[in-house]
């Protein structure tokens, strides 16, 4: 891994895993391709440290022959496919975008490689790698008492960004049985920690919390999701990276399976310990159950033992330690919220996604 290309690296996880890979990798050269969409920036890349290595490229991944250009020119080894529209809510409000950034756009990404590296051989076939970032969400939604995912769990996704994630991993995995491009595909469960765009629940809760706003629950509240430190993600990629076998696909998880109340309850009490002198205390009141999400999966858990067996990777945070961190995150970085709510089309989305929701 000399020269990688990193899309979607001005995004939530694909920012933090440049800063990660800057830090853990003293030879690689970065080049971040990103279209900078509402839920990209580049306040995500202000504080990188080592600016020689990464070369920010705004752009499409659907556009084809830029993709290629770029695989060409930088002798790129390392394609690391973060790139997609990646909110639930969204994709429901408009499934379109989902279709072409999610789908066509790997295939775009598919296709420039199969040119560059696999027609116009530029580099040996054991030297190069597409590691394509995917979710759990592709499982669909498990009984209260299934066992967690395995990568053997057939795929039925529910939502419109769920299924354009399948597809994309199926056409990776066509690719790779098709052509013998070298892949490997992650799964990964819910991830939360610094950078992470505001329309998520755990940074919306706690910027509404600290604006004195309604924290919205969707339906019971009681749904659960396997939470994940985006430091324990990006550590795990680079650990499939360096050790995963080609033609693999590894779940990661975080061993963390809490209700969607619990973890906003938590948010409420690290606020009132840490910001107590405002009007509202406690938080809790804040708290109020609002019309379901459509189709919303109840429940995700994450079989994580083979990568833990295979690659010895396992995740460091538990929910404590990575929830106060974030927390704690979000209230020294107010200036990053700030420029990240007005920058983009923040106050249409909650326009758009809250006004409709009865209480
Ligand atoms: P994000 O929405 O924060 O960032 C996505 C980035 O991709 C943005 O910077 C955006 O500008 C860019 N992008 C979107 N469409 C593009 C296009 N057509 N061309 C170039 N750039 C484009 O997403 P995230 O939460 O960081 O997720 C990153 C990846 O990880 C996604 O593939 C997502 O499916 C996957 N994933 C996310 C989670 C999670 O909890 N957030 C969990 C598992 C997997
Ligand atoms: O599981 C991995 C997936 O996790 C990723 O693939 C997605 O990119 C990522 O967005 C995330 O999807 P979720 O839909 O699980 O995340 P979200 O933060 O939107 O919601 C988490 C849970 O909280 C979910 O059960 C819905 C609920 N929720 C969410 C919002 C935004 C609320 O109750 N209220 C809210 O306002």
């Amino acid at each position: 891994m000399n020269n990688v290309l990193i899309t979607g690296g001005a995004g939530f996880i694909g920012s933090n895993f440049v800063h990660h890979l800057l830090e853990k990798e003293p030879g690689v050269r970065i080049w971040n391709l990103d279209a900078l969409t509402y839920a990209g920036s580049l306040e995500n890349l202000k504080d990188l440290p080592d600016l020689e290595r990464h070369i920010f490229i705004e752009g499409d991944i659907c556009d084809r022959p830029l993709v290629e250009k770029i695989l060409r020119d930088h002798k790129i080894d390392t394609i690391i496919h973060f790139a997609a529209e990646s909110h639930v809510d969204r994709s429901i409000e408009g499934p379109g975008a989902f279709v072409r950034s999610n789908i066509q756009g790997t295939f775009s990404l598919l296709e420039a490689a199969r040119k560059v590296w696999l027609e116009n051989v530029q580099l040996p076939s054991e030297e190069v790698r597409f590691h394509h970032v995917s979710t759990d969400e592709v499982y669909g939604s498990l009984e209260p008492d299934a066992p967690a995912f395995t990568e053997d769990t057939p795929y039925d996704p529910s939502s419109p960004y769920a299924a354009s994630k399948a597809a994309s991993d199926h056409l990776v995995r066509a690719y790779g049985y098709t052509y013998d491009l070298p892949f490997t595909i992650t799964n990964c469960s819910n991830n939360y920690g610094p950078y992470q765009f505001p329309e998520k629940l755990i940074p919306l809760m706690i910027l509404n919390a600290l604006q004195g706003e309604p924290m919205p629950l969707y339906g019971d509240g009681k749904q659960i999701r396997d939470w994940l430190h985006v430091e324990d993600h990006c550590e795990a990629l680079l650990c499939v990276l360096h050790k995963g076998q080609v033609g693999e696909t590894y779940n990661i998880g975080g061993d963390n399976q809490p209700t969607n109340l619990e973890i906003v309850q938590k948010i409420c009490a690290l606020l009132d310990e840490l910001v107590p002198d405002t009007g509202v205390s406690p938080r809790e009141s804040l708290i109020h159950f609002v019309t379901d999400r459509p189709g919303h999966d109840h429940r995700y858990a994450m079989d994580i033992s083979k990568i833990r067996a295979d690659l010895d990777w396992g995740p460091r945070y538990d929910m404590e330690r990575g929830l106060r961190q974030t927390v704690l995150w979000y209230l020294e970085n107010r200036d990053w919220l700030d420029a990240i709510i007005l920058e983009k089309d923040y106050q249409s989305w909650l326009t758009t996604n809250y006004e409709r929701r009865g209480e």
